[in-house]
This record gives C-alpha cells, structure tokens and sequence, in this order.
C-alpha cells in the first residue's frame, strides 16, 4: 500500500495528474471514501492529463456512467445510487470494464461481488476542511503490477518537496 498524508486540493491534483501517466487501457481505478471527500475532484484531476476539461467531468450520479472522448475512452462511473448487483449487471458494465479504456469508478465499495478480479484501489478519508489522506493499494496481477510502478515513479512528496506533509510508506 501507498500512502500520502494530509494533501491538500492542490496536492491531491498534483498527485493524480502524475498518477494518470502509468494508467493504460483496461486499467481499472476504484475510488472509496465519503460523501465529498474529493472522489470527483480527483477524477477531474486525472482527467486532465487526458486533455478533458475539468468542467466537462462532472459527476454521473444519476446516471451511473460518463463517458469522456480522450486519447483513449475514459469510463467515469459513480455507484453512489446502485442498490444491487442486478441494476449493475443490467447496464452491461463489464462492457466498459473489461473494455478498450480507463474504468474510473466512484463508491467502488458498491461492486461487492461484482469487482473485478484486478484493480487499483485509492482510498480517501477526511483529515481537515482542505486535507486528506490518500492510499493506493493494488488488487490482482495487474493491480499488483500498477501499484509496483507507482511505488517507484510516484514522487514520495507529492508536492513541494520544502513540506513534510507527505509520506509515501
Ligand atoms: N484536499 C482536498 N482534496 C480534495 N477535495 C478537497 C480538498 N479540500 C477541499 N476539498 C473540497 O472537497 C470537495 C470534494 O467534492 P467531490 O465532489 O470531489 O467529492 P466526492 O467524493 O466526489 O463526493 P460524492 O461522494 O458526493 O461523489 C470539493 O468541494 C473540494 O473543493
Ligand atoms: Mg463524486
């Protein structure tokens, strides 16, 4: 697992613009954590390294999934109204999952049974009004491998090196 302390927004934008470049086609990012911890912002973050607009990434509550023309298709899903596994396997979502882009997907928690066998995992929690702490844990072969290149390519602060607010364990 990696983990970062105490990002703040600019941080956590930082991070993930970084993040974005070891991402390929068929990877799949799940993002847990709270209601407004920063699961949108983050993908708006990522996003941008794909030359999409921040203002186009907006948050498909109510319906499920957004797709963003980039590079390489962006799935952009947010579980957050998914009450079971039936309403899932009724959009066809391993379609997008194990498809030709990057499945992001908010309230990944929601999937259960349903996630898939490889993934990476980040974890954000509320640590202040503007801080958050970050982890990345990888799941599967693939997920294993991603977390292994982000471990050595991600910056251990993940922003001005001059603080010491970030540790990269
Ligand atoms: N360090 C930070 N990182 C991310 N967001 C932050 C931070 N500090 C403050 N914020 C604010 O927190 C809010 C996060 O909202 P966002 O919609 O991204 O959350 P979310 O996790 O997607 O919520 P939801 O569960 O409703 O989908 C934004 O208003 C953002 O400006
Ligand atoms: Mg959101």
């Amino acid at each position: 697992m990696i983990s970062f302390k105490n990002l703040t927004q600019s941080d956590l934008g930082h991070l993930s613009q970084k993040l974005s470049s070891f991402l390929k086609a068929g990877d799949i990012v799940g993002l847990t954590g709270p209601l407004g911890v920063g699961k949108t912002t983050l993908v708006k973050s990522l996003g941008q390294a794909f030359k999409i607009r921040p203002d186009d990434v907006v948050s498909p509550t109510f319906t499920l999934l957004n797709i963003y023309d980039a590079a390489l298709p962006i799935y952009h899903w947010d579980l957050y109204r998914v009450e079971n596994e039936k309403e899932l396997l009724a959009l066809d979502y391993e379609e997008y999952f194990y498809g030709k882009g990057i499945c992001i997907v908010e309230w990944f928690d929601k999937l259960e049974q349903l996630k898939p066998s490889s993934y990476i995992e980040i974890q954000l929690k509320i640590v202040s009004i503007t801080q958050r702490d970050l982890t990345i844990e990888g799941h599967g072969e693939e997920g294993l491998i991603l977390e292994k290149k982000l471990r050595n390519g991600l910056p251990r602060v993940a922003c001005d090196p001059r603080n010491d607010r970030q540790v990269h364990a």
